[in-house]
C-alpha cells in the first residue's frame, strides 16, 4: 500500500518552550489515517492535515463502542534525534485488542513506518523539557452506518499526536487512591485485558465519585470476590512488600501494560526480587499495618511511574512510605525516563531512533 502525504497549508502556532502543556489538550498539524472496507482490506493510507472528520450519527462506534486505542510516546534529545519507546509492543497489543473486538488486523510494520513518517513531519512539535513528550494516540473505530449489533465491515485507523506534560496536574506528587469495593471495571472473559474504548467509559462513574472525595484515581479490585488488586485504569500497580516487588498477575482482566513489562524487566535485570502474582487488598493493608509495605506505585505510558502516597479502603486511610516517593519508585522513574530521553544507555534496545 502507498502512503500519500498531504501537508497542511496552515501550520498552527506551537506551544512556547516551557509552556504548561497538560495532557492531551494540544494536537499537532498532521494525522495518519487509513480506511478498511470488507473485501478490500486496509486502504487509503494518508498523512494529512489534522482536523475534524464528519461521521453519520448512525456510525457503529457511537452506538456499540467497537473501538480500540493505544498510547505511546516519542522524545527528542539535544541532538534533535527522535526517540520512540517500544512502538512495536503497542502495535502488537493493538492487534490483540483488535482480535478481541472483532476488528480486522493491521499490518504492524506498515503502521509503524507510517508513524515514523508522521513523527519526522511533526518533529518540531516534540517538546524537550524534562517530564514532557509527544504522546501518540493510535486508534481504530468501527465506521459502518447501521444500527444492527454486528461487527462493522468498515473501519478508520488513525494516529493523532499531542505534546504533553505530566498526566497528573500535581506532577510527581504521590497520588491518592480510593480502593473501589462496589463498582467493577472488568471481569474474566470480558474485555479488561484489551485496550478497548468501553473499558474507559465504564470506569468514569467510580472515577468521578472518587474525585469528588479528592482522590486522584480508583484502585480496582477483581469483580468476583472484590479481594484481589487489579489495576488503576490508567496505570498498572506495583507494591514493594518486605523487599519483594509485586505486581498483579495478568489474569485476563488487567491491561498488559508496556511500562509494566519494562519495569519487570528492569527490576529483574538489576537483581530485584520481582513477582507477578495475585495480591489481595488484605495482604497490602496487612503489610501497611505491620510496616512492611515499603512503596506503592503505578505505571503507564501517560502516567510513567507514579508514586502512591495513600490509599483509602472501607473508610480507613493507609499512608504509604510517609506519603513520599520511595527509592525503588524513584529508581524506576529515573531509569525509564533516562532510557526514553537518551540520558541513560538503552541496554534492552527499547528505543527506536529516527
Ligand atoms: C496511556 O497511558 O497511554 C493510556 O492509554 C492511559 C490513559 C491516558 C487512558
Amino acid at each position: 500500500m502507498e502512503l500519500q502525504i498531504i501537508r497542511t497549508q496552515h501550520p498552527k502556532q506551537k506551544p512556547a518552550p516551557g509552556a504548561k502543556l497538560g495532557f492531551g489538550k494540544i494536537f499537532t498539524d498532521h494525522m495518519f489515517t487509513m480506511r478498511y472496507t470488507e473485501g478490500q482490506g486496509w486502504h487509503d493510507a494518508k498523512i494529512e492535515p489534522y482536523g475534524p472528520v464528519e461521521f453519520d450519527l448512525a456510525t457503529t462506534v457511537f452506538h456499540y463502542a467497537q473501538g480500540i486505542f493505544e498510547g505511546l510516546k516519542a522524545f527528542k534529545n539535544e541532538k534533535g534525534e527522535i526517540r520512540v519507546f517500544r512502538p512495536d509492543e503497542n502495535f502488537k497489543r493493538m492487534n490483540r485488542s483488535a482480535e478481541r473486538m472483532c476488528i480486522p488486523q493491521i499490518d504492524e510494520t506498515f503502521v509503524l513506518n507510517g508513524l515514523f513518517e508522521l513523527l519526522k513531519i511533526e518533529k518540531d512539535w516534540i517538546p524537550t523539557e524534562p517530564g514532557t513528550a509527544l504522546y501518540i494516540r493510535p486508534s481504530i473505530i468501527a465506521t459502518n452506518v447501521m444500527l444492527g449489533v454486528h461487527a462493522s465491515k468498515e473501519y478508520l485507523f488513525f494516529i493523532i499526536l499531542s505534546p504533553v506534560g505530566s498526566y497528573y496536574a500535581h506532577g510527581l506528587e504521590p497520588t491518592r487512591l480510593l480502593v473501589e469495593d462496589y463498582y467493577t471495571r472488568a471481569t474474566i472473559g470480558g474485555t479488561g485485558e484489551s485496550k478497548c474504548i468501553a473499558n474507559y467509559a465504564v470506569s468514569l462513574k467510580a472515577g468521578e465519585e472518587a474525585e469528588k472525595k479528592s482522590f486522584d484515581q480508583v484502585l480496582w479490585l477483581d469483580a468476583k470476590e472484590k479481594k484481589y488488586v487489579e489495576e488503576v485504569g490508567s496505570m498498572n500497580m506495583f507494591f514493594v512488600i518486605g523487599g519483594e516487588v509485586v505486581t498483579p498477575a495478568l489474569v485476563g482482566s488487567i491491561l498488559p501494560g508496556i511500562t509494566r513489562k519494562s519495569c519487570i524487566e528492569l527490576l529483574a535485570a538489576n537483581g530485584y526480587k520481582v513477582s507477578e502474582r495475585r495480591v489481595s487488598i488484605d495482604e497490602v493493608i496487612e503489610a501497611q499495618k505491620n510496616g512492611t509495605l515499603d512503596e506503592a506505585f503505578g505505571t503507564g505510558t501517560a502516567a510513567v511511574i507514579s508514586p502512591v502516597g495513600m490509599m483509602e479502603y472501607k473508610g480507613e486511610d493507609y499512608v504509604v512510605n510517609g506519603g513520599k516517593m520511595g527509592p525503588i519508585t524513584k529508581w524506576l522513574y529515573d531509569t525509564i525516563t533516562g532510557i526514553q530521553s537518551g540520558r541513560l544507555p538503552d541496554p534492552h534496545g527499547w528505543v527506536v531512533r529516527l
